[in-house]
């Protein structure tokens, strides 16, 4: 949920901001703007749109080599230029972007900034505005005003500043929303994360919350909470520019549809040396010495947790229980006595899956975050980590991270069982080869979706894993194809929805299992007798001649895996027939790093 860029240095400052927020435009893409300082003053380009937007209105003569950017996914106000970010306070002298939600804003208003002139329905000038109300009290020092503001602020923040009367520089401060430091010969930078600063520096400080740093050309000063000088090791990001190209790829999404069965061969080579899946021994007690796992995630991640859920209970005979993290903080369930929590994130930032982890560190529970993003704040504040080495997935959609969320529970199941088990690594070996053996057939994809989709809903159905993947298939048609989808238990259906089937609704059915084969054919009858048009993807063992995709048959434990790409793909082409933006779907933002 937006993104923030800041840089001071040597170099003209207009590309690298707008260079860093592309990069950032996967947190939102409502508007975006950039402030520029040089001798002249401050100058703020910014409107409603996408940087592509941005750069047509940026005046390219005006040189500076001091400069804040944001790109916004639009929290308080809408998303036309005037709540745009930068904004500025009402002198000029502060320029401010912000990552965050501001809780007390109203409060604020009421007692600091009764008569101050606002200009936008923004928390964000809130913060602006009280900085320079303080200022006006406390001329001396900046550093000071700017704490005691963090010290009002109720809620999440990254903050990049400018002060008018400080030319040589950049005021940053964290809370809660994620910022790293970029540092380089003659120029340090801010970014909301590395991929913002990848084309400047690999080398990165880390942030905590509560901490306010003060970013010159030669040097970067963080301060902890009670003013104290923080010392750090910096560290070596280890992501390549070229991670995060699309390459000969239309679009992201495609691209990492396509890496999943190398992602797969990866989590592979990193968690079993020898035939023996290598995983932190204190992991491993930590949950053999629980009576439940509790799987807490949000979206897509959620949904790989179903069949985590699956696989803890059916290979490790772990009771396990999966919930939605934003349900989770307000209707807590009554927990178990020894529980073990595991977070799934790809993005590890989810304000709603921090919030759960927030909450049951003080209860002293232990737990895991399985993230793509080491160093996240999930990652960091969770007692493990397991890394799902998926590369960064920048297409809004999720894919690539939901079949590495199952590969990683798979291998962590298998760790802590007592059997003896399944050989994963012969296992995902078969994987990821059936993967690419569905990558490798996008003309059927193409035309079954054309053929298929042509009604403005549509239902997933499966039963057992099958279930679990229809939900995940359909929040990966709605969210970039805007069908109105609904992943459905096949049994249930008869239960009430059926009564929406009518000639022509799309039906998919997935059938993986052996065990539900006939059932699920039995529902399939049942929707095309009321003139559903209806499309089987079944498993090779399993198939009939009739049905339309069928996949090479793979562990029946770990079928979710290839299951889903078909659903990936008829997505993707469901999206790419309406002409949408299929890696910057409406209303979105890849990393929600609000409640
Ligand atoms: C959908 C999607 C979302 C995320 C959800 C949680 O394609 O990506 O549903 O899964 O917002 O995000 P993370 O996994 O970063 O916690």
């Amino acid at each position: 949920m937006c993104g923030i860029v800041g840089y001071i240095g040597k170099q003209d400052v207009t590309e690298i901001l707008l260079g860093g927020l592309e990069k950032l435009e996967y947190r939102g893409y409502d508007s975006a703007g950039i402030a520029l300082f040089n001798e002249e003053g401050v100058h703020v380009y910014k409107d409603k749109g996408r940087i592509a937007d941005l750069c047509k209105i940026v005046d390219f003569e005006v040189k500076a080599t001091l400069g804040i950017g944001h790109t916004r996914w639009a929290t308080h106000g809408g998303p036309g230029k005037t709540n745009s970010h930068p904004h500025q306070s009402s002198s000029g002298r502060f320029t401010i972007v912000h990552n965050g939600v501001i809780e007390n804003e109203g409060m604020l208003r009421e007692k600091y900034l009764k008569d101050y002139p606002f200009k936008s329905e923004t928390d964000t000038e809130v913060i602006v505005a009280l900085i320079e109300h303080f200022a006006n009290e406390n001329k001396a020092d900046i550093d000071n005003v700017i704490r005691h503001v963090m010290e009002l602020l109720h809620g999440s923040y990254a903050l990049g500043i400018l002060d008018a009367n400080e030319p040589g520089v950049l005021y940053a401060a964290k809370n809660k929303s994620p910022m790293l430091i970029g540092l380089g010969d003659d120029f340090n930078m801010i970014g909301s994360d590395a991929m913002a600063m990848l084309q400047c520096t690999n080398q990165f400080l880390e942030t905590e919350d509560g901490e306010f740093i003060r970013l010159t050309r030669e040097g970067v000063t963080i301060y902890g909470m009670t003013g104290y000088v923080v010392e750090r090791e910096p560290f070596t990001a280890t992501l390549d520019a070229s991670d995060i190209e699309k390459g000969i790829y239309p679009h992201y999404m495609l691209k990492e549809i396509d890496e999943q069965p190398s992602v797969i061969r990866r989590i592979v080579q990193e968690y079993i040396v020898n035939d023996e899946i290598v995983i932190e021994q204190d992991i491993l007690d930590a949950v053999k010495e629980s009576d439940r796992i509790y799987i807490i995630a949000a979206g897509t991640s959620m949904h790989a947790g179903y069949v985590g859920k699956q696989l803890f209970e059916q290979m490790a005979g772990i009771p396990t229980e999966v919930h939605i993290s934003s349900e989770f903080v307000y209707s807590t369930p009554v927990v178990s006595k020894k529980p073990f929590f595991v977070f799934i994130s790809q993005s590890g930032e989810t304000a709603d899956s921090r919030a759960v982890l927030v909450k049951i560190k003080k209860l002293n529970y232990r737990s895991l975050t399985i993230t793509n993003a080491p160093g996240s704040t999930l990652s960091r504040e969770a007692d493990f980590t397991l890394l799902l080495h998926a590369g960064p997935e920048i297409a809004v959609a999720s894919t690539k991270a939901y079949t590495a969320q199952i590969a990683v529970q798979a291998l962590l199941a298998a760790k802590v069982s007592n059997e003896p088990g399944i050989d994963l690594a012969r296992e995902l070996a078969i994987v990821a080869n059936a993967i690419e053996i569905l990558t490798n057939k996008k003309e059927l994809f193409d035309r079954v979706t054309k053929e298929l989709l042509t009604h403005r809903n549509c239902f997933y159905i499966g039963r057992h894993m099958d279930y679990y993947v229809a939900l995940e298939a359909a929040l990966k048609l709605k969210e970039i194809s805007y069908i109105q989808a609904e992943g459905f238990a096949a049994g249930e259906l008869k239960h009430g929805t059926i009564a929406l089937i009518e000639k022509g609704t799309p039906v998919i059915a997935i059938i993986s299992q052996e065990s539900i084969n006939l059932n699920t054919r039995s529902n399939i009858k049942e929707v095309k007798a009321r003139g559903a048009k209806a499309c089987v993807i079944s498993m090779k063992s399993i198939s009939s001649s009739t049905d339309d995709i069928v996949i090479d048959d793979v562990h029946p434990l770990l079928t979710p895996l290839v299951t889903v790409v078909p659903t990936q793909l008829i997505a993707y082409y469901a999206a790419l027939h309406r002409g949408f933006d299929i890696d910057k779907p409406r209303n979105l933002a890849k990393s929600v790093t609000v409640e």
